[in-house]
C-alpha cells in the first residue's frame, strides 16, 4: 500500500493535473493569476472560461479571472454555471465577480465612471478562511467600469471601498467567493495573502511546484519524445531558446543536438560572439543578405515584412543543407507557456513566431508532430530558475528581452524630409512612431516638450490626438527648434551608430544596477538632427510584466547625465530624448 501511494504521488509530480484552473476572461489577467498560484507553490494552469465542468471537476479550485468584457455584452465570455454547484470552490475577481454575481441572479449595473488605479478596502473581519486575518482597511487595485449592485441570494458583503459598496463577497456554505479587485496584482499589497488563502484554507491543495526541480523530469520528457532522433534548433540568444537548447543538450548529449543561430547583422553589439561561445551553436552569416533586402525601405510595416521573408530564407537553406528534414531529425522549439495557445496565447505570440510556422520544412515537421518543446508549460520566470539549476550563466538568465527583428525595429526611417514644428505645448516631431489603442496600432508624430515629467507627458497624450508619444529633450547639441528630420532608410552606418550607443546604454544601465529594476531598455534611433549630427537617440526604458502593458520608468538623474554625455560625444548624435508614455498609449518598441 505504502508503494502504491508513494508511485502514484510520484506520476502525480511527473505529469501534474492542475489543483487549480483559470479560466480565462480574455485579457492577460489569468496570466498573472496563474503564476501567483505558482509562486505558492501549487500547479495552476488556464482553461477558455466556456470549458464544461466536468471537464474541470478534477481540480481543487477555480479561479474565474477579470477581463475587458461587460457581462451586457452579447459576445461577453461566460462560464458553464454548472461550476457553481458541483461543490468545486470558485473564486470571481473583477470580470469574474460580476459573472458571478450575473449569472447567479445577483444584480450588475453598468458603472457610469468606472474606478481605476489604488482604493482603500474596508474588509469585515469575518471568521472566513479566505479572509483569515485581513479584516479592516488596506490598499487594493481596481480596474472597472461595471459594478455589482445586489448580491445573489445566500451571498454576502464583506468588504466595501468608498465608490464600490460590493467589493468582496462570500457564500461560504457553497465555497463561493468573489472580489472586485485584483489581489494578483502588487498594487494590493495583501492579495498574495488573500490568493494564498484561497488556495491553502479553502481549497486545501498541496504544495506540488517547484520549476527548479523539474529539470530531471523535463528531460525525461524530451527523451520520451524524441527517441532515437536528434534535434535541431534555431536559438536567438535570448533566455527560452537558450534554456531549452541546454537542456535538450543534457537530456540527449551534445552530439545529438544542433543550434543553428542566424546572424542577420541587426543584432546588438556582441551578441554573435557571444552566442558563438555557447557549445554546439553554429553560426549562419546573413548579414548583407538583410541589409540588401533593407536598403532603401522606410515603411516600419514593410522593413518587418522583409526580415521575416529573409528569415524564412535564410532558414529554408540552412534546413536544405543541413539536411534536417529527413527522418533523423526533429525540432525543437523555445515556446513557454503564455505562447501556446491553450493559454489563450496572444495574437502577437502568434505573429512573433510567424516567420517560424512560415518555413514550410519547419511547417511539415510540425504537421506531423516532430517537435519538441521542453518549456511549454512554464513562464519566463520559471524558465529562468531552470537555467540557474542547469548553471548557465547570470548574464543569458537575466538579460532583458530583445525583439526577433533586432535593431530594424529601433533604427526609424523616414521617406520625407520635414521641419520640426512649434506648437503650445511643445515641439511635433514628424517622425512615424508606434501607438496601440486596444488592438489596432497607429502610426503618428512625437511631442517634444522641455519638461522631464510623467504626470504632464501623461495629461498631455490623453489632451492631444495628433500624437502618440511624449518624449523629453534631456541633452542636445543644437536647439530642437533649429533640428530637422531627413530622409533615410536602414544603412550600416546608422544601424553601426545605434548599436554603439545601445552598447554605451547597456553598460551603464547594468554597471549602476539600474537594468535590474527595469523590464526592458529600448534605445532607438531617430533621424532628428542637423547637418553635422544627422540623428537622435530615445531612451525608453520600461518597466512590464508582460510586454502587454508597459510604464515608462525613470531613472537616477546621475546617471542619466552619464548617458547624456557619453552618447552626445557620438559621431552623427545631436541629442538624447526620454520616452515619458505609458502602452498604451505608446508601445515599447517605436518600430
Ligand atoms: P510592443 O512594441 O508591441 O512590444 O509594445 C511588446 C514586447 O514584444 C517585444 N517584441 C518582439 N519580440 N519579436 C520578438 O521576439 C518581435 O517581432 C517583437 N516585436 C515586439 C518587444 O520588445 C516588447 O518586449
Amino acid at each position: 500500500m505504502r508503494n502504491f501511494f508513494s508511485l502514484s504521488r510520484y506520476y502525480r509530480y511527473l505529469n501534474p493535473t492542475p489543483q487549480i484552473i483559470v479560466l480565462d476572461a480574455g485579457g492577460q489577467y489569468c496570466h498573472l493569476i496563474t503564476r501567483k498560484i505558482r509562486d505558492l507553490g501549487v500547479y495552476a494552469e488556464i482553461r477558455p472560461s466556456e470549458t464544461p465542468a466536468a471537464q474541470l471537476a478534477a481540480a481543487k479550485g477555480l479561479i474565474i479571472s477579470g477581463g475587458p468584457s461587460s457581462v451586457f455584452d452579447p459576445e461577453s465570455p461566460t462560464v458553464d454555471a454548472a461550476i457553481f454547484a458541483q461543490g468545486q470552490a470558485v473564486l470571481g475577481i473583477c470580470y469574474g465577480h460580476q459573472l458571478m454575481a450575473h449569472l447567479l441572479g445577483g444584480e450588475v449595473r453598468p458603472g457610469e465612471k468606472g474606478e481605476f488605479g489604488l482604493a482603500t478596502l474596508e474588509l469585515d473581519a469575518t471568521a472566513d478562511p479566505l479572509f483569515s486575518g485581513l479584516g479592516g482597511q488596506q490598499q487594493i487595485w481596481m480596474s472597472h467600469r461595471d459594478v455589482v449592485a445586489g448580491v445573489p441570494d445566500g451571498f454576502s458583503v464583506v468588504g466595501r471601498t468608498a465608490t464600490c459598496t460590493a467589493a468582496a463577497v462570500a457564500a461560504p456554505a457553497r465555497k463561493l467567493y468573489s472580489v472586485q479587485f485584483h489581489p494578483e496584482v502588487v498594487h494590493t499589497t495583501r492579495g498574495k495573502e488573500l490568493l494564498g488563502n484561497f488556495v491553502f484554507r479553502i481549497c486545501h491543495c498541496e504544495k506540488d511546484w517547484n520549476p527548479s526541480h523539474r529539470v530531471p523530469i523535463i528531460e525525461q520528457e524530451i527523451r520520451d519524445c524524441v527517441g532515437a532522433r536528434n534535434v535541431f534548433f534555431f536559438v536567438s540568444g535570448g533566455v527560452d531558446s537558450s534554456v531549452a537548447f541546454a537542456l535538450t543538450t543534457r537530456a540527449l548529449g551534445a552530439e545529438r543536438v544542433r543550434g543553428v543561430y542566424v546572424d542577420t547583422g541587426l543584432m546588438r553589439e556582441g551578441e554573435t560572439d557571444f552566442v558563438r561561445r555557447l557549445p554546439g551553436i553554429a553560426v549562419e552569416a546573413a548579414q548583407e543578405q538583410f541589409l540588401t533586402a533593407l536598403a532603401g525601405v522606410t515603411d516600419p510595416e514593410q522593413k518587418r515584412h522583409i526580415i521575416g521573408e529573409e528569415f524564412v530564407e535564410v532558414q529554408e537553406r540552412v534546413i536544405e543543407s543541413r539536411r534536417l528534414l529527413d527522418e533523423h531529425w526533429i525540432l525543437g522549439q523555445g515556446t513557454i507557456y503564455p505562447d501556446t495557445i491553450e493559454s489563450g496565447g496572444t495574437a502577437k505570440a502568434a505573429l512573433i513566431k510567424t516567420h517560424h510556422n512560415r518555413v514550410a520544412g519547419i511547417q511539415r515537421l510540425m504537421e506531423s508532430g516532430r517537435i519538441v518543446e521542453p518549456l511549454k508549460s512554464l513562464y519566463k520566470d520559471e524558465v529562468r530558475e531552470v537555467g540557474r539549476e542547469l548553471g548557465l550563466p547570470a548574464e543569458l538568465l537575466d538579460r532583458h528581452p530583445f525583439p526577433g527583428p533586432g535593431l530594424a525595429i529601433r533604427c526609424l526611417c523616414s521617406d520625407f524630409d520635414a521641419p520640426v514644428r512649434e506648437t503650445a505645448d511643445g515641439w511635433v516631431v514628424p517622425v512615424h512612431s508606434v501607438g496601440v489603442q486596444g488592438d489596432s496600432r497607429s502610426y503618428a508624430p512625437v511631442l517634444a516638450v522641455d519638461r522631464l515629467d510623467h504626470a504632464f507627458a501623461t495629461e498631455l497624450i490623453n489632451r492631444l490626438s495628433e500624437v502618440n508619444r511624449v518624449i523629453a529633450t534631456v541633452a542636445s547639441r543644437a536647439p530642437v527648434a533649429h533640428m530637422q528630420v531627413r530622409a533615410c532608410s536602414l544603412t550600416a552606418e546608422r544601424l553601426a551608430r545605434l548599436r554603439a550607443a545601445d552598447a554605451r546604454v547597456r553598460h551603464l544601465s547594468h554597471q549602476s544596477g539600474f537594468d535590474h529594476r527595469i523590464w526592458q531598455f529600448p534605445v532607438i534611433l531617430i533621424p532628428l538632427g542637423t547637418t553635422d549630427a544627422p540623428d537622435s537617440i530615445v531612451l525608453r526604458p520600461v518597466d512590464s510584466v508582460d510586454g502587454m502593458t508597459a510604464q515608462s520608468v525613470s531613472m537616477p538623474a546621475a546617471l542619466l547625465d552619464e548617458m547624456c554625455g557619453e552618447l552626445l560625444q557620438q559621431d552623427g548624435v545631436a541629442a538624447v530624448f526620454y520616452d515619458l508614455t505609458h502602452k498604451p498609449p505608446g508601445t515599447i518598441e517605436w518600430e
